[in-house]
């Protein structure tokens, strides 16, 4: 065998063996004991809109405690109680992924309400900016990138040894079709999602061994007040929006939703550092 791959075949050798399907513990939201995600806890970042909201809707569907978070208190107020209001298992703190002691409270909650966590989901990301990739100044790219890629490695590092300690768990990035065919004068956002396919990937060979997947969704156009505020690059309005990027309808965020739940599930468990398209058709790297 070749030695620069030793590592990599061991990490693969330890990848988690299948789990039964259904646990017959009591849940942590005092739901459907069957359910596949039940007594399992989710941290799930940008979650009180949009694709996020719909993922830790979906999560506690499906028997999580989700912990729900995003920048502004009354957001994650409002997204709490709407979701506790439909007898899910929910709870919520203020989180700007860009702040470490944001990022610190996030974990002090979860650990909190729930005393570990097995599912990380990353939702949060942004775009201050619709120019030129070299147009944008230092600013734009920390800002771009401090949030999109470097913050989701950050909390996980910290979300790492209480994950550990449950035995195994998931982790789930959001990227999107703009790191497949980059959407004119979305520059530095289209880096930063085409980075986290890679940051999959690393994350994945190098938690292998601790019996944590790493997988990501790369969405295509979503209807949300992101993609919105975004209505210059939509398809179909003849602009920028490159033509192999045209899907068949616009996506509606709980497309997004099934496959997180399925990435997280027992029947994902061979399933690490792959990146998932959600976009109706997608050209590949
Ligand atoms: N919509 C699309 O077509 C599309 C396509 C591909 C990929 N994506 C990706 O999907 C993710 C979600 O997009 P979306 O369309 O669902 O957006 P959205 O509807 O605007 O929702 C964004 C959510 O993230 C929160 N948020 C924003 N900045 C944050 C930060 N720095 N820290 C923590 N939370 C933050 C917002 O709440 P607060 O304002 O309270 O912080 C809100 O809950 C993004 O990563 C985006 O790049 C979207």
């Amino acid at each position: 065998r070749i030695p620069m791959f030793r590592p990599l075949i061991q990490s693969w050798k330890r990848l988690p063996t299948p789990v039964a399907a259904h646990s017959m513990r009591s849940t942590s939201n005092g739901g459907n004991c069957s359910l596949k995600l039940a007594n399992k806890v989710a941290v799930v970042t940008g979650s009180t809109n949009g694709i996020g909201f719909s993922i830790a809707r979906r999560l506690a569907q499906d028997g999580a405690h989700v912990v729900i978070s995003s920048r502004k208190q009354q957001n994650v107020d409002r997204a709490v109680a709407t979701l506790k209001k439909e007898g899910l298992g929910v709870s919520g703190t203020v989180c700007h992924v860009g702040k470490a002691e944001d990022r610190e409270r996030l974990v002090a909650t979860a650990l909190e309400h729930c005393g570990g966590v097995d599912f990380l989901v990353c939702v949060a990301g942004v775009n201050p900016l619709v120019g030129g990739t070299l147009k944008s100044s230092e600013q734009i790219w920390d800002k771009i990138l401090g949030v999109n890629v470097k913050a989701p490695a950050l909390l996980l590092s910290r979300l790492l040894p209480h994950m550990e300690n449950r035995g195994q768990g998931s982790v789930v990035l959001v990227s999107s079709v703009a790191a497949y065919v980059p959407v004119p004068r979305l520059g530095v956002y289209n880096v930063s999602k085409t980075a986290l396919l890679g940051l999959t990937k690393t994350l994945a060979v190098e938690l292998a061994p601790k019996s944590i997947r790493v997988n990501c969704i790369v969405p295509g156009y979503i209807n949300t007040d992101f993609s919105q505020s975004h209505k210059h690059t939509k398809p179909n309005s003849h602009s920028m929006y490159p033509p192999l990027l045209f899907p068949y309808r616009v996506g509606q965020p709980e497309d997004c939703a099934g496959l997180v739940a399925f990435l997280c599930s027992p029947e994902a468990s061979y399933i690490t550092g792959e990146s998932i398209a959600v976009a109706g058709w997608s050209p590949h790297l």
